[in-house]
């Protein structure tokens, strides 16, 4: 399907989730099912303009994952178009910018979802990357900061801005993940003014959710994230279900685990042999291995003290050992 300017085989996207949706878990999840396009978390402009040396390993052999987006975090102009020139060098297909990253951290330094209280200064942003940008822009927000956005203003401003794609988080920076703040109201209304295409995300855990936040909002993609984190085939799930009506409920099992992480071991040890890199070693496949097996330890008897069990796990003969006990 077209998306803006990209082709993509679907309108499923993979969220962008720090220490999460790292390149293995990108690859595992696209295993299960294809996905029109899987994101590379927030990278820290600041931090690339200092030491650009860091991206050869977070953005190794990227363009094996196309189409992918690559999303970049900051304020500082200046570091912004330094990122930008050394982001040139890799192959990716739309340059995205976070201004809905809640953290304390993020509106310190005026950035992320600080940019939501801003406009002034994301438009300014905005104008920069796209005019430097040799990729499509998007752009990934939530429904206001506060309170919900003026919608005139922030139509106006992303429909003048010359991105190719929005995303939006349905609920304000502020009201962070509590369930009832889910505002599919305001996207739908931002919808309807848009001259781009919208992807929406948030709360989206079902075949059934996905398609009450389509057919209310009317947003020409989705985007999942923590529901990936345990049920790598959701996307297969919704997939089904909006095609052919047909509903296959998740149901966990530790022979479905046992064989999820089988797989996850291998996509990592594939990585492994291919990167001569320091950061990518024994320490990055134990934390890999040892947060996806928990994440994937849910939904049947006594998870939660498996799952209490492996966190306490410090190395990664430790962690195999106790898996090998767990499926036997
Ligand atoms: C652990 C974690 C890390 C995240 N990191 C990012 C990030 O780097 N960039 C971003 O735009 N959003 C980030 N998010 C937000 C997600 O992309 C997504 O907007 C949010 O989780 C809501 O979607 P969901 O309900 O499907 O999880 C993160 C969320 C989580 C839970």
């Amino acid at each position: 399907m077209k998306l803006g300017t990209l082709d993509l085989a679907n309108r499923y996207i993979l969220a962008p989730m720090q220490n999460v949706t790292t390149a293995p878990y990108r690859r595992f999840c696209r295993k299960f099912q294809e996905i029109g396009l899987v994101s590379v978390p927030m990278l820290y402009t600041k931090r690339i303009a200092k030491n650009p040396k860091f991206l050869e390993h977070k953005l190794y052999k990227i363009e094996e994952e196309r189409p992918i987006s690559i999303q970049l975090i900051g304020s500082d102009l200046d570091a912004f178009r330094k990122s930008i020139d050394y982001l040139e060098s890799y192959n990716f297909d739309i340059l995205d910018i976070n201004a809905g990253c809640p953290s304390r951290r993020a509106i310190r330094a005026k950035e992320g979802g600080y940019l939501m209280k801003d406009l002034r200064r994301l438009n300014e942003l905005l104008r920069i990357v796209v005019k430097k940008s040799s990729k499509p822009v998007s752009l990934k927000i939530r429904t206001g900061f506060e309170k919900p956005m003026n919608i005139e203003e922030v139509s106006t401003l992303i429909n003048d801005s010359g991105i190719t794609l929005l995303t939006i988080h349905a609920r304000t920076v502020k009201s962070n993940f509590i369930n009832a703040t889910l505002d599919l109201n305001t996207v739908k209304r931002l919808k309807e003014r848009l001259r781009i295409p919208l992807v929406g995300n948030g709360d989206i855990t079902t075949p059934v959710s996905a398609k009450q936040f389509i057919d209310y909002t009317k947003v020409d993609a989705f985007m999942i994230g923590r529901e990936t984190m345990g049920n790598p085939e959701i996307f297969r799930q919704i997939h089904e279900y909006l095609t052919n009506g047909k509903t296959i409920a998740f149901k966990n099992n530790l022979e479905l685990i046992k064989n999820y992480i089988n797989i996850y071991e291998d996509i990592i040890d594939t990585l492994l042999s291919e990167i001569s890199n320091p950061y990518v070693n024994d320490e990055f496949k134990f934390k890999e291995l040892k947060r996806n097996s928990i994440w994937l330890m849910k939904g049947f008897r006594n998870s939660t003290k498996i799952r209490t069990q492996l966190s306490k796990i410090k190395s990664l003969l430790q962690l195999k050992a106790s898996l090998k006990e767990i499926f036997n």
